[in-house]
């Protein structure tokens, strides 16, 4: 299938957009809310749009890659078979079950925080914080952190880079680590510790074992998913904090006001940038004709940002009304680890929350966004107190 040819209307890779990713996009949406570029194709910004392309996974298919993405990468029905297999794993009470482990990574992560003065945020807490959770949801032992680290950071740069040949050798190189850990499991036998891993490895869809490909396919998703939209989160949200210092105080002083505001500042900026989509037949969008076999880039902020669902979109209101938020998607592929991601989420906020008195940006700014396929910062100095 032929993609359609266009003039493209913005470039996503260029100076400005990588200056300010959140303003240069409200930028495009205003201008062209489905816009064509060479990079991604047909960006769709506005909320109703994003709407109409998750709500009809018939013409939108997830089907965007050869390799195997489950259950990302599947449509129904299969994708509904493995997705039954998969939420389980977070339902409320398994979260439960895990909060206190992950109240533990986080205060120990914060408390080292404390009479630090100046610290750069991303390698001290967010990506330690999101590693160590995953590893502890998951069984996994505490050798993985590092090279885990340096997976992602790797990952990062080929998919910015689309370089294939580097993102095959960084699957093959996850596939090894996730091959180790199943390998183990499998010696074990009925020693294998009890854990979600081992869990995993005994399930079954339309009636027939996981192969290995499926499950290691479900661990590159969930541990991708995890890490990266985890210490992105975290990121976004101490520096949006670092800048409203009344908002920080009235956290501070009630706590349970945390998981609105964590909705509320992620919704003004996201930490997950873009999802993809596929179309299987001509369709209209926001004015735009799109071949079959063309492909669409969902932007979740912008689509949180549109004034035409959120009242003055761009100012923070702890009490709005969250339902139409898309941080966590819609539809068929809604996020199943939004239970999960939360939990987390309100845990290490407020364990950085308590262990300090006040954090504000660094002298000189200190906030270096991430290169889109990122979302945050890739480096976040802040003075702690
Ligand atoms: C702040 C953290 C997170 C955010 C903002 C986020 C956001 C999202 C969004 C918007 C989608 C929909 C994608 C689409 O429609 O194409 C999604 C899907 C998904 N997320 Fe998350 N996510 C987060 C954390 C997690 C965690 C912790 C896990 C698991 C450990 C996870 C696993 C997944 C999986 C497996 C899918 C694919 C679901 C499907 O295709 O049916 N996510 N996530």
């Amino acid at each position: 299938m032929n993609p359609s040819a266009q003039p493209p209307d913005w470039d996503p890779r260029s100076a400005d957009v990588q200056r300010g990713p959140i303003r240069a996009y409200d930028e495009v949406a205003q201008r062209c809310p489905v816009a064509f570029s060479d990079m991604l194709q047909w960006s769709v910004f506005r909320h109703a749009d994003v709407m109409r392309v998750l709500l009809d996974p018939a013409t939108f298919s997830n089907a965007v890659s050869r390799h195997v993405a489950v259950p990302n990468g599947m449509d129904p029905p299969l994708h509904t078979a493995y997705r039954q297999v998969i939420e389980p794993y977070f339902s409320a009470q398994r979260v439960d079950a895990f909060e206190p482990a992950c109240h533990a990574i986080a205060d120990v992560l914060a408390q080292a925080l404390q009479g630090a003065g100046e610290v750069e945020l991303m390698e001290s807490f967010a990506l330690p914080f999101a590693v160590r959770a995953q590893c502890a949801f998951m069984g996994w032992p505490q050798a993985l952190h590092a090279p885990l680290v340096s997976w992602l950071h790797k990952s990062q740069a080929a998919t910015l880079a689309q370089d294939r040949p580097a993102l095959a050798a960084l699957a093959q190189e996850f596939d090894g680590i996730v091959e180790g850990l199943l390998q183990t499991r499998r010696q074990a036998g009925a020693a294998a510790p009890h854990d979600l891993t081992t869990a995993l490895m005994q399930e079954t869809v339309n009636g027939a074992p996981l192969s290995a490909a499926d499950i290691t396919s479900i661990l590159r998703n969930w541990t991708v998913g995890e890490i990266g939209t985890i210490a992105a989160a975290v990121g976004i949200l101490a520096q949006w904090l670092a800048g409203h210092g009344d908002v920080q105080a009235q956290l501070r002083a009630h706590s349970a006001l945390v998981p609105a505001a964590i909705e509320e500042i992620l919704r003004l900026h996201g930490p997950l940038a873009t999802n993809r989509r596929v179309t299987t037949c001509p369709v209209e969008l926001g004015g735009r004709s799109i071949a079959a076999g063309d492909r669409l880039t969902i932007h979740w902020t912008s689509a949180n940002r549109d004034g035409r669902v959120f009242d003055q979109p761009d100012t923070f209101q702890l009490d709005r009304d969250q339902s139409a938020n898309l941080l966590y998607g819609a539809g068929i592929h809604v996020c199943p680890g939004a239970p999960l991601a939360r939990m987390e989420l309100r845990v290490a906020l407020q364990a950085l929350l308590a262990a300090t008195t006040q954090w504000q940006a660094a002298p000189g700014g200190g906030a270096v966004p991430a290169v889109y396929p990122a979302s945050g910062f890739s480096s976040l100095r802040l003075r702690v107190q």
